[in-house]
């Protein structure tokens, strides 16, 4: 399989093949499996640092993904390159909140390794629909559970400015899923193969986590172990997600597969 995007080469990585990684500073230390990263558990100040970092790279790849879809995809419909459009932009954003927010830190750029999985795995699809499922429907979709436990987390870990960083990114987040399941369903409408590119997408997604997934036992590069517990999905958001636009047959789905962990609605204000 090759990279199908313009100017794009593969990498192979545990017997997978995945797109090459975007440029970074020389100051970047990049890598390519979750085993090389140095994540670690708790809210230590060095966890605090690592976890912004890696956010704020993961950040500058969803905005990298959709600047590309915009390349590889000149002849989709101009309303939806425009949603993909202001979608770089508001990723940009959020790269830029973080990076400020490791600066109060007292944390830097290049601190901790990165890596670009994202980035890798979505742009070995060919069509902007399948992109879309991987990219916003699934990643960020996830990204949306995710925030909504973790800004809470930052607060009772006494971070409040975090915390409304994280609130900022989730309401965007939030729009991108939206427009994603919104135009694969219009799509999808008028074209059913549409579908098929759709369902590719997201099969190739489960092959690159089962060859990627970590084994339960063994150790990340500063010694801690994957557990059970760390590979289980984020508890579903599904206040948000149904903000997305997932309908609540999906949601059900996506509960299942979390083993019916939910976040409690957020408090209307
Ligand atoms: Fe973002
Ligand atoms: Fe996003």
């Amino acid at each position: 399989m090759t990279a199908t995007g313009v100017g794009l080469r593969t990498k192979t990585v545990h017997g997978v093949a995945l797109c090459d990684d975007p440029a970074r500073e020389a100051c970047f230390t990049v890598v390519h499996t979750d085993a090389e990263m140095h994540e670690w558990p708790g809210m230590s100040d060095v966890s605090r640092r690592e976890r912004i970092h890696r956010h704020m790279n993961n950040e500058c790849g969803a905005m990298e993904i959709a600047a590309q879809a915009l390349v590889d995809f000149p002849d989709a419909p101009w309303d939806l390159r425009m949603r993909v459009a202001r979608q770089a932009a508001d990723e940009a954003r959020h790269v830029l909140l973080l990076a400020r927010r490791l600066d109060e830190l007292n944390g830097h750029r290049g601190e901790f390794p990165v890596a670009n999985y994202e980035w890798g795995v979505t742009n070995m699809v060919n069509t902007l629909p399948g992109r879309l499922a991987i990219e916003n429907r699934t990643f960020e979709a996830g990204l949306i559970d995710l925030l909504g436990s973790l800004r809470t987390t930052w607060r009772e870990a006494g971070d409040e400015t975090t915390a409304e960083v994280l609130d900022a990114i989730l309401s965007d987040e939030i729009t991108h899923v939206r427009f994603a399941n919104r135009w694969i369903r219009r799509l999808t409408e008028e074209n059913p193969r549409v579908l098929l590119d759709v369902a590719m997408a997201v099969r190739f997604l489960a092959r690159v986590n089962q060859a990627l997934e970590p084994a339960v036992g063994s150790v990340n590069a500063v010694g801690v172990a994957f557990t059970a517990e760390s590979r289980r999905p984020p508890a579903v958001d599904v206040d948000a997600r149904l903000e997305a636009d997932f309908t609540e047959e999906e949601v059900r789905e996506v509960l299942r597969q979390a083993g019916f962990r939910s976040i409690l609605p957020r408090e209307v204000s």
